[in-house]
């Protein structure tokens, strides 16, 4: 069986995403919008604007398109997926309904305090509950965490250390900070404990965990400055050791499936649980509808066969979860190269100069770049990924950092801690 693949992104996850499917024996021909340069690399450009839903329908149709994989959270909270299953097209990616795991903070925490889920103590507010969310502010233990319901781009989150700054980051919120995404807050209690990110593949059902990770996001060395897009990863992160994932199936990935599938909206694609995990007790923090980025490109490595199979048979209901094998000895690390100045204001433009790479356990994701005059040049503020793997995790860190030190373009950023957590646990 041959399967004609759309991917839909233009990041960094969305490039590793085609490098598996594009080796995948079931790929036949791979196309992507909006792609990217290292995208088109490896997919043929489809010549869709990606939120028309009639275009990308009338493109899958005119190409026979057997599976679409959608990368970001905006076209599923958009109902991408809906519309495609809707004319007999499989999507990897959830529907609409399943995606508000990701697209309303409130909708997620209530699943899972419904289906008691392990997460934070919450509650929500709207706009016109302003009084009460101030008089709960004050009845809760600081820091506190607050949190716009929509999709705020990864930005709608305050840690609150003082309760001025509390009831100051709601009356924004409420005022239209992250605009709509605003509308609805939560506001929870902070919990203690190290993050690892977990993907889990799933036709709504059954379902295969992908080796765990660990993202780095804040902008400096040592977990300090800024809140990023993600500065880099690593995995398997031996935080979410099998004791604690033996927990997270139990107590989250099985409930949280079952809520979905019994309310009648089975969850297909991959389901991203964002955990906090202290003394081998895992918390939710967050779901996402989809592959995290950076972390896609570190756990793909450390999975070989047929990935393009493991989608298809997700999307259309029977997973197989034997066309893909998890490689159990082996460790990935990506650093990202940004411009300086990220994620404040930088530059665009830089030409880059790649290295030629010779081996097979080090590569080069493309994220935030483009072509012009021919040549290729930065065009956002994480510019690259630079991803090794290696036997141990210090054999990939070393490798890695060894490239990132070859990509030449000026300005170029990046943390020097990338994957040292790795070698605390
Ligand atoms: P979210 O968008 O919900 O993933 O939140 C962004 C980041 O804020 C997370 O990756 C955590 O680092 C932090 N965070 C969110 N909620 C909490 C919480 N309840 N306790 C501690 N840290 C949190
Ligand atoms: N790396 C965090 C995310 O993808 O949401």
């Amino acid at each position: 069986m041959k399967l004609n693949i759309l991917l839909i992104g233009s990041g960094g996850r969305e490039h590793s995403l085609a490098i598996s499917l594009a080796k995948s024996k079931s790929c036949g021909k791979l196309y992507a919008a909006p792609g990217n340069p290292g995208i088109f690399e490896k997919a043929e450009k489809a010549d869709i604007v990606t939120n028309n839903h009639q275009h990308v329908v009338n493109f899958c149709k005119d190409k026979e398109i057997s599976l679409v994989v959608i990368g970001p959270e905006q076209p599923l909270a958009e109902g991408l997926s809906d519309v495609l299953t809707g004319v007999g097209i499989a999507v990897f990616g959830p529907s609409k309904y399943a995606a508000g795991l990701e697209s309303s903070k409130d909708f997620s925490k209530r699943l899972m305090q419904t289906h008691s889920i392990p997460t934070a103590f919450y509650k929500s507010f709207v706009a016109s509950e302003m009084f009460e969310a101030h008089k709960f502010i004050d009845t809760m233990p600081l820091p506190l965490v607050l949190k716009a319901d929509g999709l705020a781009a990864g930005k709608g989150v305050v840690i609150a250390q003082s309760y001025d700054d509390a009831h100051n980051a709601i009356d924004s919120m409420f005022a239209g900070e992250f605009g709509a995404a605003g509308n609805c807050v939560i506001i929870e209690e902070f919990m203690q404990g190290e993050e690892a990110s977990v993907f889990v593949v799933t036709d709504g059902t059954d379902y295969l965990i992908l080796p765990p990770s660990q993202d780095h996001k804040r902008i400096g060395n040592g977990d300090t400055g800024k809140n990023t897009g993600g500065m880099g990863a690593y995995a398997p992160a031996v935080i979410a050791n099998s004791e604690v994932l033996e927990k997270v199936k139990v107590r989250i990935i099985e409930p949280i499936l079952k809520a979905l599938r019994d309310s009648g909206n089975p969850y297909r694609g991959c389901l991203y649980v964002g955990l906090m995990i202290n003394n081998s007790e895992p918390k939710v923090v967050e779901f996402n509808a989809r592959f995290g980025d950076p972390e896609t490109q570190v756990v793909l490595p450390l999975i070989k066969g047929d990935l393009a199979k493991l989608f298809y048979t997700a999307a259309i209901g029977i997973i197989e979860k034997d066309s893909v094998e998890i490689i159990g000895n082996k460790s990935a690390v990506c650093i990202v190269l940004a411009s300086d100045g990220y994620p404040d204001s930088y530059n665009k433009g830089y030409e880059i100069a790649l290295p030629k790479i010779e081996d097979d356990y080090s590569f080069i994701i493309h994220a935030g770049t483009a072509i012009k005059d021919g040549k290729l040049v930065s065009s956002g503020g994480r510019v690259l990924g630079v991803v090794a793997t290696g036997d141990s995790l210090n054999q990939a860190v070393k490798t890695a950092y060894i490239l990132a030190d070859e990509i030449k373009f000026d300005n170029k950023y990046y943390r020097n801690d990338i994957a040292q957590k790795g070698f605390k646990s």
